[in-house]
């Protein structure tokens, strides 16, 4: 797909990410490097915040927003058959030279996670940690994510909660604040000064749009800093708030 056929919120997000790349490489070669799979900015083990499904030998995963696609090589150690596409040539550079580093391939495609190139009913999980999750367009991506799962597939993703994007300064680097700053009525695009654009659903929105997808929600778990962290890395979720709210949530949905 060509620069001129994507929505302009998916063209300004390439450009961020091929721009911002370089930040993100030290943390994908240390997810790279980890076998226990670990989630959002507290790296929460997966026993603790179960986003993957407990077996996926054998299965066919698309990682929906892979970056550095290091959930896909934890999917691919544990005998799945992944699929990682993205929207930033830059960050896939780095994920494939993490590929050649491990040895550990699998294909890696550069394209906008609202459009996916393969034929319906293609998978048996799709997961998405902060890419489609949040830079993909809700009502477009979710759909999308349905039509690409085979009966009784998976939906796994992690985004940042509804509280925390309510209570977030327009500069993503300032804390949260314990107000609410943005209403939530209407909470769909948001704009970030830097020219990136994400996107949130209330819950009640979300419930509703996986429902009407063709989903059925499993689970959704609140995520929030584990007692005695230290701030994560990211100005967004410093401990203290996050450990009064939830800083992030997964979602979990069965393809009916
Ligand atoms: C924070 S990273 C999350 C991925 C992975 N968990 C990681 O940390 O490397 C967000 C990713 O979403 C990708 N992204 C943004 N918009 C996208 C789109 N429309 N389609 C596919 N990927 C997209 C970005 O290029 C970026 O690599």
């Amino acid at each position: 797909m060509t620069g001129i056929e994507l929505p302009e919120h998916v063209r300004a997000n390439r450009e961020y990410w091929d721009a911002t790349a370089d930040r993100w490489v030290a943390a994908g070669e240390r997810s790279w490097a980890q076998d226990e799979p670990t989630w959002g900015v507290f790296h929460v083990p997966q026993r603790e915040a179960p986003l993957l499904p407990d077996e996926v030998d054998g299965m066919d995963t698309i990682e929906l927003g892979c970056g550095t696609a290091y959930v896909s090589a934890w999917l691919a150690r544990r005998g799945a058959k992944p699929v990682g596409i993205d929207n930033s040539e830059r960050q896939l550079a780095t994920a494939r030279r993490l590929q050649d580093e491990h040895d550990l391939h699998f294909p890696l495609l550069h394209g906008n996670a609202e459009q996916v190139p393969y034929a319906s009913a293609s998978f048996d999980l799709a997961v998405s940690e902060y890419g489609a999750a949040i830079w993909c367009d809700p009502y477009v991506w979710i759909p999308e994510a349905a039509r690409l799962l085979r009966p009784g597939g998976r939906l796994a993703f992690l985004c940042n909660s509804v509280v925390s994007v309510l209570c977030a300064p327009d500069d993503e680097n300032e804390p949260p604040t314990e107000r609410m700053l943005r209403p939530q009525l209407g909470l769909h695009r948001t704009p970030w000064p830097e020219g990136s654009v994400d996107f949130h659903l209330g819950h009640g929105d979300m419930i509703r749009l996986l429902r009407r997808s063709g989903f059925e929600i499993e689970d959704m778990i609140e995520i929030f800093a584990p007692e005695g962290a230290a701030d994560s890395a990211f100005g967004y979720a410093p401990a203290g708030w996050s450990r009064q709210w939830p800083v992030e949530e997964i979602w979990k949905a069965r393809r009916v």
